[in-house]
């Protein structure tokens, strides 16, 4: 089956390794995984073990960078059009990761104007309630206060300044051709892509931006003329997409309720709603699926333990042979996966209470935050 990985929609099963032949990325290896636990001195979290984040853009640079002094800053950033769910969080986990184990600076956009210049049907009203209450999802992540700033598009007008130097680069053409825009294209769309690379000129170290494959095509753009304003080309670490209940396929979707958690779901609800829509790879009949084992490779409910709720390498194994030996009944796994899903959903949505307390500060007033408010913009 083909798929069409893009901005704004992900269609089909994505294959992941054809995916960076296409987009022209390389694969995340084993030897820069090994570099990176050097560095850190640590193991690594599950996200990075598993190949979840798969592939990168000058990462290797990125790590020599830091090796030889000169230090790099992370960016990332997320859409406020709805509420978040676990497939929008996991990339932030594996970015606090590399933060405390780094170091280093962070940088959030959140990107409310984006949002309400792409969806028809959202208010610019909404786009901003909606980038508060993520705000709070990504701060209970438990980044560091003084190492990162999060800022929204529409407060943060700095950004607009720092845009301009880029839409000077870049022509209608090249962004057609990254984006698709057409005749129909709202003229704000085809600016957006400036006010997203910004970011990455932030500092004048390289940008790390630790986020899902789909979010690339910006970076591409980027890289054709970060050098020629005499800025570094944006490195990136991509990463898979987290399946939706219902199927393997494409990515957890928030327009379609019964395939997503969302991180503010009643822990009760959210285990109702794995329990009926969870896809497994069970057999029609128990009787079967003792003669003839289950399909993890088929199952979301193994791929959401695989991905981010099993931490264990050693308990996932033998999840997998016990599935596949027929002893472990599908029924088993989902309730093992709810009770994951509902500890995790009550230990974020306490410290989701506790980020209403730290806006402030990662907005305002936090060091990384009053450095940038208070920035010249470079001429
Ligand atoms: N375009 C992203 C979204 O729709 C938001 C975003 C802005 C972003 N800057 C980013 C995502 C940097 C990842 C990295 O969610």
């Amino acid at each position: 089956m083909e798929f069409e990985v893009t901005p704004w929609e992900v269609k089909g099963v994505v294959d992941y390794d054809k995916l960076i032949k296409e987009f022209g990325t390389a694969p995340l290896t084993e030897e820069l995984l090994e570099k990176t636990k050097e560095l850190t001195k640590s193991e690594l979290p599950l996200y990075f073990r598993r190949k979840f984040f798969f592939s990168h853009r000058d990462y290797d640079l990125v790590l020599k960078d830091y090796e030889e002094g000169r230090g790099f800053f992370l960016y990332t950033g997320r859409g406020p059009s709805g509420p978040m769910h676990i497939g929008h969080i996991v990339p932030f986990f594996a970015t606090k990761w590399l933060q405390e184990k780094f170091g280093v600076n962070l940088y959030i956009q959140i990107t409310d104007d984006e949002k309400f210049l792409f969806k028809p049907n959202l208010t610019f009203e909404d786009t901003k309630r909606w980038a508060y209450e993520n705000i709070l999802d990504i701060i209970a992540v438990g980044f560091d206060p003084d190492k990162t700033f999060i800022f929204q598009d529409s407060e943060f007008t700095k950004i607009y300044e720092m845009a301009i130097p880029i839409a000077k680069k870049v022509t209608y053409s090249m962004a057609r051709a990254v984006f698709g825009f057409n005749e129909q294209s709202k003229i704000g769309m085809i600016f957006y892509p400036a006010i997203q690379a910004a970011p990455t000129f932030f500092e004048k170290r390289r940008s790390l931006i630790p986020a899902a494959i789909d979010q690339d095509p910006y970076w591409r753009i980027q890289r054709d003329f970060a050098e020629s304003l005499g800025y570094y080309k944006a490195a990136a670490l991509h990463s898979k997409f987290v399946p939706g209940l219902i199927s393997l396929g494409g990515k957890m979707s928030a327009s379609k309720p019964e395939t997503a958690i969302y991180l503010t779901d009643d822990p009760e609800e959210a285990g109702r709603k794995i329990w009926k829509y969870a896809l497994t790879g069970g057999r029609a009949t128990a009787k079967e699926q003792r003669e003839k084992g289950g399909q993890p490779e088929k199952c979301v409910v193994f791929k959401w333990l695989e991905i981010f709720f099993e931490e264990d390498d050693k308990a996932l194994l033998e999840r997998y042979h016990a599935c596949k030996n027929g002893e472990l009944l599908c029924g088993e796994c989902k309730r093992y996966l709810i009770g994951k899903v509902q500890n995790f959903l009550k230990e974020h949505q306490k410290k989701r209470e506790e980020a209403k307390k730290l806006v402030e500060k990662f907005k305002y007033t936090g060091k990384l935050a009053r450095e940038q408010w208070d920035k010249a913009i470079p001429e």
